[in-house]
């Protein structure tokens, strides 16, 4: 049976939150963001985010290609759900749950950069930097963690897991 064992409690993830929305709106002062989540992990982040970033905040959703089932990167990166509105002349922040190797945020800043927003940032709840294959810029990071496999608060094992209000390293 796999093992839980909380990194992140639910009161130090609210409190980061807050903090990362604190810093994004004083560098976006009153200018409209429009928050892109990658689903479905960040679905969980981006409504607290969202949330805390008050006025004028517009919301939209890409799903990418996953790991399935496995617990390690397969390394390609496909559009399976693209976004429904324009990003042309907008203030683009991505919202990621994690990073890991860097592979679907660089495929990601990619796209969206073709379709000419006025700006486009990244921020991200988790980075396991020690696993990082691709550099790739994350501007606001939450919390730096091992390379170890986890899950919570939007993270899956097998799409379990997602609705743990902690973060929690999962042990075979
Ligand atoms: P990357 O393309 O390797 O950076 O992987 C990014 C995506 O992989 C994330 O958005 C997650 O969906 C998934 N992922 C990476 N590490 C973990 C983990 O430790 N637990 C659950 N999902 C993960
Ligand atoms: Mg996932």
């Amino acid at each position: 049976m796999p093992k839980l064992e909380t990194i992140i409690t639910e009161e130090q993830i609210a409190k980061k939150v807050a903090e990362l929305a604190e810093r994004i709106r004083q560098d976006y002062q009153n200018a409209p963001i429009h928050l892109i989540a990658v689903l479905k992990g960040s679905a969980y982040f981006l409504a607290d985010l969202s949330r805390k970033l008050g006025d004028d905040v517009t919301i939209d959703f890409v799903k990418v290609s996953s790991y399935g089932d496995a617990k390690t990167s397969s390394g390609t990166v496909q559009i399976v759900k693209d976004l429904d509105d324009s990003i042309e002349g907008k203030n683009v922040l991505i919202v990621e749950d994690i990073i890991d190797t860097g592979t679907t945020l660089n495929h990601l800043r990619e796209l969206f950069q073709l379709r000419k927003p006025k700006s486009l940032r990244v921020v991200a709840l988790l980075s396991k930097a020690q696993a990082r294959r691709i550099n790739t810029t994350v501007e606001y990071i939450g919390f730096e963690i091992p390379d170890h496999f986890v899950v919570g608060y939007g993270l899956d094992h097998a799409e379990r897991y997602r609705n743990l209000p902690f973060i929690a390293n999962l042990r075979d």
